[in-house]
């Protein structure tokens, strides 16, 4: 028959429509209500009630669609939502177990209600009505599970324990949030909307690390944040364990490594360019049995803990407990403060037995497959300088210090192989040729995880560029301090773990996705769970989901789990709540500056006069944007329609000018910034060396930028502002020029500077403000020179230098 529907099979072999596609339900309809009421074709009663049937499903499916799994964090594959239905558990609901199936799963569920609710579900051997259900299903895959909640009781089947855990978890997080409270909650109603999920993961890794190196967080921290990880569905926790500044695992045959090589004198304070120190020892260290039972515990949760022991940098705390492991025999002693370190491991036989006796303790703590052996920022400079390793590289045919670095990790890599285990490298471990067994975490961007692919090697992507949650994840005058950066949880969220630079083939090598918490500027459990929620959802959710995106739909569930997890006692983060400003002209030719919030039924105000923003500030309306015609500060946050404050308060300098508010042209678009909207060199906001946040970057190219006044002018000034920062490659211009034109096309110089190469190599805002004279002009342009490519003595020499541009004023 004609209206036969599609049966498009998803992954699920569930109707493709059911899933996603709003527009082809809707079409569909139209179609057949055409050929059900079409008189010329005749179509009978029987088939016109057929037809109906097939419509209501539809609109069924629509309102299904159209609604996301209320909470659930990660995005479930498929969700309908059972219209009218609903199942209240209650101290008479049973749970049954399917023959085959954990008994342990009950406990998931029986923990959190003894908890709130001080009751405990009874087991049954029957299956009936209010009921929870754990059915054996084969068919589904490892880590997937379906979820039924009807009126009759709740399903949930999977083929492994780990499926049926995670069917837990996604039921739990239907429940009201306060279920998770660890206060009695007598009146809570356990009411679950009817639905039904069906749901498997894109990605078999779905990662976490934490530096436990830099600050040490102890047993019971990293116990907790099992917990949380694994309740969205985390799968592996990347333990770093080593570093120049402490060693954190008792190695029984090497009883240095903690007693020495765990305490630092003393810790950097502030920013560690700032070269104060806080004069107190500071260490930590877990015992094995600590490990033992960490590891344990993990594995309840179905999280695989990978242990990272560094080589051969990042070593000195090992260097400084055993000094004939280093290439000058020391004294060496642990780093007070952060960056990297010179002192290496030296390729001796004495390091190789060293390492290979400390890893086989860990391949006894540890069951994972794989071990992390680090292999990043090793400098070769100490190599370079031992006659020991000069031999070596001669013997054993070595071109340079990477060549020897590889030779390094080629070692480990057969010790650990010959072991049934496998290594994971950070990305460096390309470098000098990749060892034929290994498994890289790409770090800095995504080229090094692209290249390794592409190699037919197995990736994580961990890119510094999207998941370094060390980052600043707000205006940085608003965060505590951090490493630098700026990785809000947007950005994050936007990243997409397979490139598309990738084939099909060498895309299944990419295994999976991992956030990164360094820990230099964090020091407490409430500053690391601040770093890392929500930013974990966003990684989560790419470890697990597939299909489309959407950004506010995702910030409405991350704001139901913050205030989950507020219950459990974990202070995440509100800064992707903040206010932000953007600058535009009205149809008046007003500069107006708009404010916008992610966060549809939240109540923006405002101040204009510098004052605090407080609950009976002035309401912001989206749509009547603030006309801005002299200098002013707007503060703004968002707040609760009930006034409590959910956000920062944000706080916007403008500086209005002739220009402010106008749309320009570049002769090359941005590297940097496209996101922020494309004229935020004119949107009355000046970029300030804390951040990199609200300059224009232009990576390799000058910058070329002309504005259209409209009518002309009398002008005399043009300020504009460079960032320079130079380890991170951005360097301020070596020439700037203004040039004026009455016509667009022929122009004239009005202003040349000529700073030559850069000299001030710290993280600073020039902001130059360059007169020339009252001069009549329509069109403006501002050129500048980039300083091509970095000098040698740069750590990454050779390679081309950025200009951060921010804020054209013309006067
Ligand atoms: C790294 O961030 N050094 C792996």
């Amino acid at each position: 028959m004609s209206f036969i529907l599609p049966l498009k099979e998803t992954r699920w072999g569930i109707p493709f429509y059911l899933k996603t596609n709003r527009f082809y339900i809707v079409k569909k309809i139209l179609s057949l209500l055409t050929v059900a009421y079409k008189p010329k074709r005749g179509v009978s009663f029987r088939m016109k009630k057929i037809i109906m049937k097939y419509i209501l499903v539809l609109l069924l499916s629509l309102v299904g669609v159209g609604l996301q799994a209320q909470n659930i964090i990660p995005k479930p594959e498929i969700v309908q939502n059972k219209a009218g239905q609903e199942f209240v558990i209650k101290e008479s609901t049973t749970i049954f177990v399917d023959k085959g199936v954990d008994n342990e799963i009950s406990n998931e569920i029986n923990n959190l209600l003894k908890r709130s609710k001080r009751i405990s579900l009874k087991n049954s051997s029957t299956i009936s009505n209010n009921q929870i259900s754990f059915l054996k299903d084969l068919t589904l895959p490892t880590e997937g599970y379906s979820l039924d909640v009807s009126n009759n009781g709740i399903k949930i089947k999977a083929s492994t324990s780990v499926g049926f855990f995670y069917g837990v978890q996604s039921l739990l997080q239907l429940l009201p949030a306060e279920a998770f409270s660890y206060s009695p909650q007598p009146d809570l109603k356990l009411s679950v909307t009817g639905v039904f999920v069906k749901d498997m993961p894109r990605f078999g890794y779905r990662g976490v690390m934490i530096d436990v190196g830099r600050h040490f967080f102890s047993p019971t921290f990293i116990k907790k944040m099992i917990d949380v990880f694994a309740m969205y569905k985390i799968n592996t926790f990347h333990w770093h364990l080593t570093e120049d500044q402490g060693w954190r695992i008792e190695i029984k045959k090497y009883p240095k490594l903690t007693e020495v090589g765990s305490i630092r004198k003393e810790t950097a304070v502030g920013h560690y360019s700032e070269n104060k120190f806080d004069g107190k020892p500071y260490g930590g260290f877990y015992t094995q049995e600590e490990i033992k039972d960490v590891v344990a515990y993990a594995a309840k949760k179905h999280i695989t803990i990978i242990p990272e022991i560094e080589m051969p940098g990042h070593s000195m705390a090992a260097l400084t407990a055993y000094p004939e492991l280093g290439c000058t025999g020391g004294p060496y002693e642990l780093r007070t403060t952060w960056g990297v370190e010179d002192h290496i491991y030296c390729p001796t036989e004495t390091t190789f037995k060293f390492l290979e006796d400390v890893l086989t303790e860990v391949m006894e703590l540890f069951p994972s497959k794989y071990i992390h052996i680090g292999g990043d920022e090793a400098p070769k400079i100490t190599w370079e300088n031992s006659q020991f390793c000069q031999d070596l590289m001669k013997k054993e045919g070595l071109k340079d210090e990477h060549e020897l670095q590889s030779y390094f990790i080629k070692r480990i890599d057969k010790f650990v192989t010959s072991k049934g285990r496998r290594i994971i490298g950070w990305d460096e471990i390309l470098e000098g040729g990749l060892s034929p067994n290994a498994t890289v975490m790409s770090w800095r961007g995504e080229e090094g995880g692209i290249e390794a692919a592409k190699m037919k090697h197995d990736v994580i992507m961990t890119p510094n560029s999207y998941v370094y949650l060390d980052y600043y994840q707000g205006e940085p005058t608003l965060e505590p301090l951090a490493i630098g950066g700026f990785l809000p949880l947007e950005k994050v969220y936007s990243f997409n773990p397979i490139s598309s630079k990738l084939t099909k083939d060498e895309a299944k090598h990419i295994l999976g996705v991992q956030g990164n918490l360094w820990t230099e500027y964090i020091s407490t459990p409430e500053h690391a769970e601040y770093m890392l929620f929500p930013r974990v959802f966003a990684i989560a959710e790419l470890g697990w989901s597939s299909g489309s995106k959407d950004y506010p739909e995702f910030t409405k569930r991350v704001f139901q789990n913050t205030h989950l997890l507020s219950l459990l006692g974990v202070n995440s983060s509100d800064s992707y709540l903040n206010v932000s400003f953007t600058t535009s002209k009205n149809n008046l030719g007003q500069t107006v500056v708009g404010l916008n919030s992610i966060k549809e039924d939240g109540v923006i105000r405002y101040t204009l006069d510098g004052t605090n923003v407080t609950p009976s500030s002035i309401v912001y309306n989206v749509t009547d944007k603030i006309p801005v015609n002299k200098n002013i500060t707007i503060k703004a946050a968002l707040f609760s329609s009930d006034g409590k404050l959910l956000s920062k308060v944000t706080s916007k300098a403008f500086e209005i000018s002739k220009t402010t508010g106008f749309k320009y042209i570049l002769a090359s678009e941005p590297d940097k910034q496209k996101e922020k909207g494309k004229f935020i060199l004119t949107d009355g906001q000046k970029g300030d060396g804390n951040s990199q946040d609200l300059w224009s970057g232009f990576y390799g190219k000058d910058f070329d930028w002309t504005l259209d006044l409209g009518t002309t002018l009398s002008v005399s000034s043009v300020a504009v502002g460079f960032l320079g920062d130079y380890k991170s490659w951005i360097q301020t211009p070596s020439k700037v020029e203004i040039l004026m034109s009455t016509d667009g096309i022929n122009f004239k110089s009005v202003k040349l500077k000529d700073f030559g190469k850069m000299t001030d190599l710290s993280q600073h805002a020039l902001h130059l403000n360059l007169d020339f004279g009252k001069t009549n002009a329509r069109f403006i342009k501002v050129t500048a020179k980039n300083q091509g490519l970095l000098p040698e003595g740069h750590p990454s020499a050779g390679n081309p230098s950025w200009i951060f541009v921010d804020e054209i004023s013309v006067n």
